[in-house]
Parts: C-alpha cells; sequence; structure tokens
C-alpha cells in the first residue's frame, strides 16, 4: 500500500536543545512584553486556580490517560510523543470518545515560533457513500441510519493521523507510544464512576450489539462498577497488530478483515480498498488575529477554526473588557455574531477537497465589519432575518479534547471523536473497539438538521470519499510569535462557542485559565434561535435578554474544554473542565 503522505517534504522533529535555547531566548524577550491584566490574573486569588508547572503540562479528560502522557514528557518526550500517548490510552479508558474508530485534529505549533500545522484525520465517507444514502423512497430522511447502523460509520482516521503526527514530529517509535494503552486494555484498570454512569445510561443503544454487550459488560448484562478492574483483550491485541505492523495493522490485515466482515454481515460500506486508502492530510491552520493575539485553529473540514476567527473579528468592535463578563450587554453582542457565523456555516462549509470555501472572505476583518453593522445593540435579530451573508469569494454526546506542551515550549491541542457517546455504538467484532457513526455530520438532505440541529447544504452533501464537516476546534493562541494558549474542546455544535468564550475570558476578562474554563457559558447557533445558557447566568441577565427579544433556555453543561496557558515567565497553568468529573491536568 501507497502511504505516501501529502507534503512528507515538511517533515521536522521536534526535539532538543536548540529548540529548548531558542523557546528560553524568546521567553526571556517576551517578559516585558506580556499583557499586564494576565499575570495579575495568574498571580492574583481567583476563585478557581489552574495546576502550574514549569517543565510540562497535559490536560486531558481523564486522569490516566494524563498520567501516562505526563510520564512521556518526564522521560524527555517532546508534546507530540505525549499528546499520541494519551490519544491511544484515552481509546482505552474512555471509550465513549477515545478511540481507534473515529477521527479528529491535531494542531501543533512549536516553541520556536515558525508556522502551526494541522494534521486532518477526520474520518471519510465510504466510496459507495450516495448523496440520497439517508433518505427513504420519498426523500424523507430516516435518522436512525446516519446514526445507529453499519452505514453510520465514515473510514476511520485517528490510528493513520495519530502514527502520522508521530513519524513527522514525535521522538518516540510507534510501539512505545502504544505501550501504555496496550497495557492498560490487557491489565485492565479501575472503572470511575463516570465510566459506570456512560454504559448504564447507553445500555439500551449498546445492548442491541452483542459484540458491543461481549466487550463492554458483564457476562450477566450488568455494567461494570466504579472501583471494579475493567479488562479489553480484544482491543489490546488490536492494538498489539499496531505496535507490530505500524498503520498497516490496523488498514490492512487482521483488523481490516474484522472490519470488512463486520461491514459485510450488516449492509455497511466500508471495504478494504477503503480503509487501505485512508490518508491523513497535512492542513494549514485557519489564523486570525485578535486584540493583538494570533488565533490558530482547525480549518476545513472543520468550521471550528473559521468561525471562532470569524466570531472575533465581529466582536473586536464591541468594548466587551468594558461591558463585563456575562453582562446582558455581551452576551446579547456574543450572540447576535454567533447567529451570523452559524447562519454561513450552514451555507458555505464543507470539505475543501470537494467544495471551494470562501475562507478568506469569511475570517475577513471587512467582512466581519460589514456584519457587525447589522447589529443592533438594544434588540435581538429574529434567525429568519439572518441569512448567509456574502463574503468575497440532543442526544448526550462526547467527544474528547487534550493539550501539551512540553519543555521545549512545544504546544498540541489535539480534539477527536466518534461523534455520539459511543459513536454508533457497534463494536467491530473480535476487534474490541467501537465503530463512529460521523456519517450524520454530513447533511443528510439541505435543511434537515442533524442531530445538534445543524443545518447544511449543497456544500456538506454526502459524496464517496468525502470528509464530514465538523465542529471541532483544536485552537492555539499565540502572542508575538509565542506559544499562550492552547485549548479546544467537545460538545458537537457547541464547541466553536466554548472554546471562543474560553479564548475571551482569557482575553477580554484577564481570568486565569482555571477559572476560564470554569465560567459559565452560552451558546447561540442560528437555529434553533434561542440562547442556551448554563447554570450561572443571573436571573436579571435572562430578563435583560429577553427584554431585548431572545429567547433564553438553560441547557446541560456545554463543553468540557482541556486547557493550557503559558505565563510570561514560562510558567505552565493547566485548567482541566470540572464538567467532566474525570478530567485533569498534571505537570511537572
Ligand atoms: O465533528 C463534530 O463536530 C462532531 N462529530 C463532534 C461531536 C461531539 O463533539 C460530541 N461531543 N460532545
Amino acid at each position: 500500500m501507497d502511504r505516501d503522505l501529502h507534503q512528507q517534504s515538511g517533515k521536522t522533529r521536534l526535539t532538543g536543545r536548540s529548540s529548548a535555547l531558542r523557546a528560553l531566548t524568546l521567553s526571556l524577550c517576551l517578559t516585558t512584553l506580556a499583557t499586564p491584566v494576565l499575570s495579575q490574573a495568574i498571580l492574583e486569588g481567583e476563585r478557581f486556580h489552574p495546576a502550574s508547572a514549569s517543565n510540562g503540562m497535559v490536560a486531558t479528560s481523564h486522569t490516566l490517560a494524563t498520567e501516562v502522557a505526563l510520564d512521556v514528557l518526564k522521560n524527555g518526550g517532546n508534546a507530540v510523543d505525549a499528546a499520541v500517548t494519551a490519544g491511544f490510552a484515552l481509546a482505552v479508558t474512555q471509550p465513549r470518545s477515545g478511540n481507534i474508530g473515529g477521527g479528529g485534529f491535531m494542531l501543533i505549533s512549536k516553541g520556536d515560533g515558525s508556522e502551526p500545522e494541522a494534521i486532518d484525520y477526520r474520518e471519510k465517507a465510504p466510496s459507495g457513500a450516495t448523496e440520497t444514502m439517508y433518505q427513504d423512497a420519498s426523500g424523507e430522511v430516516v435518522k436512525d441510519r446516519s446514526r445507529f447502523t453499519h452505514l453510520a460509520a465514515g473510514v476511520p482516521g485517528t490510528v493513520a493521523g495519530l502514527a502520522l503526527a508521530l513519524e513527522r514530529h514525535g521522538t518516540l517509535p510507534l510501539k512505545e507510544a502504544l505501550a501504555p494503552a496496550i497495557k492498560l486494555a490487557k491489565d485492565g484498570f479501575v472503572v470511575p464512576q463516570r465510566f459506570s454512569e456512560g454504559l448504564e445510561q447507553a445500555r439500551e443503544r449498546l445492548q442491541r450489539w452483542p459484540a458491543t454487550q461481549a466487550t463492554f459488560y458483564k457476562e450477566d448484562g450488568s455494567a461494570w462498577q466504579a472501583g471494579e478492574r475493567f479488562r479489553q483483550p480484544e482491543l489490546a491485541a488490536t492494538l498489539q497488530r499496531i505496535a507490530d505492523e505500524g498503520v498497516k495493522g490496523f488498514y490492512e490485515g487482521e483488523t481490516a478483515r474484522l472490519i470488512v466482515e463486520e461491514m459485510e454481515r450488516h449492509g455497511g460500506l466500508i471495504t478494504s480498498k477503503d480503509l487501505e486508502n485512508y490518508q491523513p492530510v497535512i492542513r494549514t491552520p485557519v489564523h486570525g488575529n485578535y486584540r493583538g493575539y494570533d488565533i490558530y485553529s482547525m480549518s476545513p473540514p472543520s468550521s471550528g477554526g473559521t468561525h471562532i476567527v470569524q466570531i472575533l473579528n465581529i466582536l473586536e468592535g464591541f468594548p466587551i473588557t468594558k461591558l463585563g463578563h456575562n453582562s446582558a450587554d455581551t452576551i446579547h453582542y456574543m450572540a447576535e455574531a454567533m447567529k451570523l457565523a452559524y447562519a454561513d456555516r450552514s451555507e458555505y462549509l464543507g470539505d475543501t477537497d470537494y467544495v471551494d470555501v470562501p475562507l478568506m472572505g469569511l475570517t475577513s476583518k471587512s467582512y466581519a465589519t460589514e456584519l457587525r453593522q447589522g447589529i443592533k445593540p438594544d434588540k435581538a435579530r429574529p434567525a429568519s432575518d439572518v441569512r448567509p451573508g456574502q463574503p468575497a469569494s440532543y442526544e448526550s454526546p462526547e467527544t474528547t479534547h487534550f493539550s501539551v506542551v512540553d519543555k521545549w515550549g512545544n504546544a498540541v491541542s489535539n480534539t477527536y471523536t466518534i461523534n455520539f457517546s459511543y459513536g454508533s455504538g457497534i463494536t467491530v467484532e473480535g476487534a474490541g473497539f467501537l465503530l463512529n457513526n460521523e456519517m450524520d455530520d454530513f447533511s443528510a438532505k439541505p435543511g434537515v438538521p442533524n442531530a445538534y440541529g445543524l443545518i447544511g447544504g449543497a456544500a456538506n452533501k454526502v459524496e464517496p470519499g468525502k470528509r464530514m464537516l465538523s465542529s471541532m476546534s483544536p485552537t492555539i493562541v499565540r502572542k508575538d510569535d509565542r506559544n499562550f494558549l492552547v485549548t479546544g474542546s467537545p460538545g458537537g455544535s457547541r464547541i466553536i462557542t466554548t472554546t471562543l468564550q474560553v479564548i475571551m475570558n482569557v482575553i477580554d476578562h484577564g481570568m486565569n485559565i482555571q477559572t476560564a474554563v470554569n465560567a459559565p457559558r452560552i451558546h447561540h447557533q442560528w437555529l434553533p434561535d434561542e440562547i442556551r445558557i448554563e447554570q450561572g447566568i443571573s436571573t436579571d441577565t435572562v430578563n435583560l435578554l429577553e427584554s431585548r427579544g431572545h429567547k433564553v433556555v438553560t441547557n446541560s453543561a456545554m463543553g468540557a474544554i482541556q486547557s493550557i496557558m503559558i505565563g510570561e515567565d514560562g510558567t505552565l497553568y493547566g485548567g482541566a473542565d470540572p464538567r467532566r468529573s474525570t478530567s485533569s491536568a498534571m505537570g511537572y
């Protein structure tokens, strides 16, 4: 199989002393440049305190993954080594979102100030996919087909993506990055309460599939309880094949055979050719600037970076700091800007390997100025009045994000997913891992919302080999070419707005990273026409928003953002999101 990867010539490795020296020189130079409000916020007593360390920091949604990644850093590995190790470990410890049966995006920004790089390992539609495959004979969308059947699965990208990251920028052999995951799968690990609760909640959906029941539940069908040791021998063997044979150990041979047989037994589309042909892609991240900070985030096939930059551009014209965090004024302007961005998302965003996306236009300051002029200070614009602009040419969801910074100042921001909690719910028999249901992120029919209520059209229609549009937004913010904030979140359509708010909380409101992560969040996605708020926004604020014509609904917790901020003196501050009880940030 030809595994020549795009832009292989740009291969570089993040190691060693020269970058350490550069990072040190840079951080010494920058000591005098940083914004005073930030150091004040970090140093003074706020309500919430980030983890802090000097040499390395890892923030993930599962403590065991944080620990194994931190060990890699302590043993001299770099941020990419640690991130890939965490990615494989999460596939074992957090099967509801950690995965080898899904896909995602990794953003890498080195400590030497060179241009950040994105690795796109999003799933692809199988070659047999068609535009109308989720519609019945009369053209009605059959929702379950793109969510809970073998037709829901895109060709997985995680193994190829993590391996590519390691090959381009790591120092560890793939085998070593897999070793902790294999050990956790083989020897088992003690399950936390959240693991047990997740399996209880998803019981009905998961136990429809005998292989899923056998893999994730006890023999009597009951869920593993907190404190019990859970082992995954089939997954251990699948991971071992990758360790022994590299990516071919997943995309060819025994594992590929098991995936294809699973498809053939149940009318799925993924073929051995689809697996063999899967390639991750090196992409240029979307780049914007907000109040003097450089924002790098994921480019298409994710919509995340585009709309984070677009919304920030619109909001830059309002005095957000002065208006205050989560005040009615600030929330009003944020919601109005979010509406405009999500309307554009529905029209323009898709896989740029298949459609032209007016990226420059959408992320330009002039387009933001034009859009800003339509925002009234005292009145919500009904969603029906908001249409995509003219730029120049509820299911329990789960995805997971992790952020890593090493002692050389290299940063990795990674979000990956199988879409819903436990993806399609379908385990590949004999291989011990869950398949994604990412095909639901395509537009099954123009104007018909997906599971997150997101609407799309021709730009995001199903096509063979195409990547479905995502909202995942791994993001790295830099100040004067130096990595400053590493962040990203799960949350479906709310990923974009969650990530946006942590950036604003730090830049506009001077919060330390833990306070920025913990703060109550809001969300608007154009349709449905409502502001969703978390607990913690006052009734007075809600009343003021309603008096401007907003509909406000209280939502359950939004996102689980795992972030790292780098202080002026190089100190690393980790903020794990308490919205997931297993989240942790640890440094050394
Ligand atoms: O790629 C996307 O935008 C979605 N499949 C992400 C799903 C997700 O974040 C679910 N998690 N909370």
